[in-house]
């Protein structure tokens, strides 16, 4: 028998028995695959995909599409995680028309199981009208990249009383409007432990400390493969981009020298052999 799939409220369930929730992004079917196998509970298919995927500087360059087109291909290797879509920069910001719609095409296109969008207060009424249409909805306050000109940099937020006390508020608005999951990114670990306690949702940590209810991490930064930039939230566990380089370079010495393919990797016809050529 397959294992259940695992929904927001299974999560919400998690929670309430103070077991910690395990998310990590994919942006692709083998690594989604190898995720899942390693028994991740949420797969997220972040707008991060922009720069440790494509190459952008930031995370506003992504498009619909192309969101669409990785969150296919992570949803054909989920069985038993939920499936997140990040909503990338200006999908939802222009009007709740368009972004309900967008939002639509991640679940019926894109076989998201939920969708995320960045922000407290400016997404409540979203929130709202999302969950209302039911369409699933993942909040995500304090550093939200796609505001990283506005914040003037990657920063921990939330650092003075009033600063902390607008993002307990935008937590607890979010979660009346309908938000069944909240990620805080960079914040102290002590304004997100008074968040988690405050919300019956989880929260899931990316450099918010060890008391959210789970954690989120870049894929390609814990197996470093984005290893020209390291946040310092991000722990290294395996050292993937160097390993990768290391083969490749072999690859080519051999094929340079001649070594590759050896007679293993190589089929042969006899009767082509005992052929003569012709002249
Ligand atoms: O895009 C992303 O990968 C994210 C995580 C950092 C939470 O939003």
């Amino acid at each position: 028998m397959p294992e259940p799939r695992v929904t927001i409220r299974t999560l919400q369930e998690k929670k309430q028995r103070g077991e910690k929730i395990v998310m990590l992004t994919a942006y692709d079917y083998p690594f989604a695959r190898l995720a899942e196998q390693a028994g991740v509970d949420a797969l997220l298919v972040g707008d991060s995909l922009a720069m440790v995927v494509l190459g952008h500087e930031t995370t506003l360059s992504v498009t619909v599409d192309e969101m669409l087109h990785h969150t296919r291909a992570v949803a054909r290797a989920t069985r038993r995680a939920l499936l997140i879509a990040d909503m990338p920069f200006l999908s939802y910001q222009v009007n709740e028309d368009e972004a309900t719609r967008n939002a639509g095409r991640f679940l019926k296109e894109g076989g998201a199981h939920a969708i995320k969008i960045e922000g407290g207060a400016p997404v409540v009424g979203l929130t709202h009208r999302l969950s209302r249409a039911g369409i699933p909805v993942v909040g995500h306050i304090g550093m939200t990249p796609q505001s990283v000109h506005e914040l003037g940099g990657y920063r921990v937020q939330g650092k003075d009383p009033a600063a902390a006390q607008r993002l307990l508020d935008d937590a607890l608005a979010l979660q009346d409007a309908g938000a069944g999951l909240l990620v805080l990114e960079l914040i102290p670990a002590e304004l997100a432990a008074r968040i988690t306690r405050a919300l019956k949702i989880p929260t899931i940590g990316i450099g918010a400390g060890p008391h959210c209810d789970g954690q989120v991490q870049v894929l390609h930064d814990m197996l470093g493969l984005f290893d020209w930039f390291a946040p310092r939230h991000a722990k290294r566990y395996a050292q993937m981009g160097a390993e990768v380089e290391r083969a490749i370079a072999a690859y080519v010495r051999e094929v340079s020298a001649g070594e590759f393919p050896a007679g293993e990797h190589s089929f042969s016809a006899p009767a082509l052999a005992e052929t003569p050529e012709r002249k």
